[in-house]
């Protein structure tokens, strides 16, 4: 029997839309540029004001209500983000107060576009012990805040969004199956953030050089994540004796459609199965995963019973996989 099950799903993404017209206005680039290479059309961006711990709040109580689960009874909360309001303390503290979870034990998770699914998969092995027994798991990037506006390497990538899980012990077939969890800090230099960190503090000169954007070696992260994500699914399907046949759907980070193709290409998974919205959100690295199960969910398309294969990459590199049952 499985640990955990997922028993609520929330998101928010916040109102404001930037094209890839706004964007040709902005730096060297084209919406054909970016639709060819990524599958990306538009981006959401936070308010002014609006923070990590704001968005996590509204996707949170967005779950906690389907999940029918009270603030109060929530044992942990673990926020995925590398955009927290503030060094410190941790978003997810930011978020237990917002929602008045008072027994929870709170922090962020760093594994930037991997960080909801290294959070479900500890949520899942604390569960496990017995130790909790209601777990709220958020992604939430304000990731427009720490780009470069004049990079277009990067900047045509991302957008703003939150998503959110409830996880509550199993008690059937239906849950998380197995999660696999892998690092390797070889790839921390195809995508970082160079200053602001005790590396390099923040000063003049490093805000002057913008050494505290997001900077990406994109053919690099491309290469590392097609492999790395093939292997993790590959992982997953052995660990569970299923072939790629028995998949219902592909819940994944949406970095890039061209690496979602590949992936599932090498399984001969239909992208039929893929729930897909980056054309709509961009990369909205932690917070993708949960929002694209959000969405499924939400649009009456997961079925008790189904099989869903997930998976995710980030900085770090860092990525996972898992097969859930519905
Ligand atoms: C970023 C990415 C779309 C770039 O596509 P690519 O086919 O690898 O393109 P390259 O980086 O090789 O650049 C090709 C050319 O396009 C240019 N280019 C880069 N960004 C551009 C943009 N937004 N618009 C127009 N041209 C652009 C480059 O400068 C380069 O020009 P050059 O040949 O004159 O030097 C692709 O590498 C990618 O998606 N990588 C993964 C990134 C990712 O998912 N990161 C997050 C992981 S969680």
């Amino acid at each position: 029997m499985p640990n955990s099950r997922i028993i609520g799903t929330g998101s928010y993404i916040p109102e404001k839309v930037l094209t890839n017209l706004d964007l040709e206005k902005m730096v060297e680039t084209s919406d054909a540029w970016i639709v060819e290479r990524t599958g990306i059309r538009e981006r959401h961006v936070a308010a002014d004001g609006e923070a990590a711990s704001d968005m996590a709040a509204a996707a949170s109580r967005r779950a906690l209500e389907m999940a029918g689960v009270r603030p109060e009874d929530l044992d942990v909360i673990i926020v995925g983000t590398i955009s927290a309001d503030m060094p410190m303390p941790s978003a997810a503290v930011l978020l237990q107060q917002k929602l008045g979870a008072s027994k929870a034990f709170a922090f962020d998770l760093s594994a930037a576009c991997a960080g909801s699914i290294y959070g479900m998969g500890i949520a899942d092995s604390f569960i496990a012990t017995g130790r909790v027994r209601r777990a709220l798991v958020v992604g939430v990037e304000v990731l427009t805040r720490i780009l470069d506006w004049t990079d277009r390497n990067t900047c045509v990538l991302f957008g703003d969004a939150a998503g959110a899980m409830v996880l509550a012990p199993s008690d059937g077939p239906s849950g998380i199956l197995s999660t696999h969890l892998h690092s390797d800090g070889a790839g921390a230099p195809a995508l970082y953030i160079p200053a602001g960190g005790s590396a390099r503090p923040t000063t003049e000169a490093t805000v002057r050089e913008k050494l505290h954007y997001v900077k990406m070696n994109g053919r690099e992260v491309y290469k590392i994540a097609v492999r790395s994500l093939t292997a993790v699914l590959g992982e997953a399907f052995a660990t569970n004796r299923v072939t790629p046949d028995d998949v219902s759907h592909v819940i994944a980070h949406q970095a890039n459609l061209r690496i979602l193709e590949s992936v599932l290409q090498r399984y001969a998974i239909p992208m039929s199965k893929c729930w897909v919205n980056l054309d709509k959100v961009g990369n909205t690295s932690s917070a993708s995963l949960p929002m694209t199960l959000d969405q499924a969910n939400r649009a009456g398309r997961l079925s008790r019973g189904d099989l869903i294969a997930m998976m995710a990459i980030g900085a770090g590199m860092a990525w996972g996989g898992a097969l859930v049952r519905w």
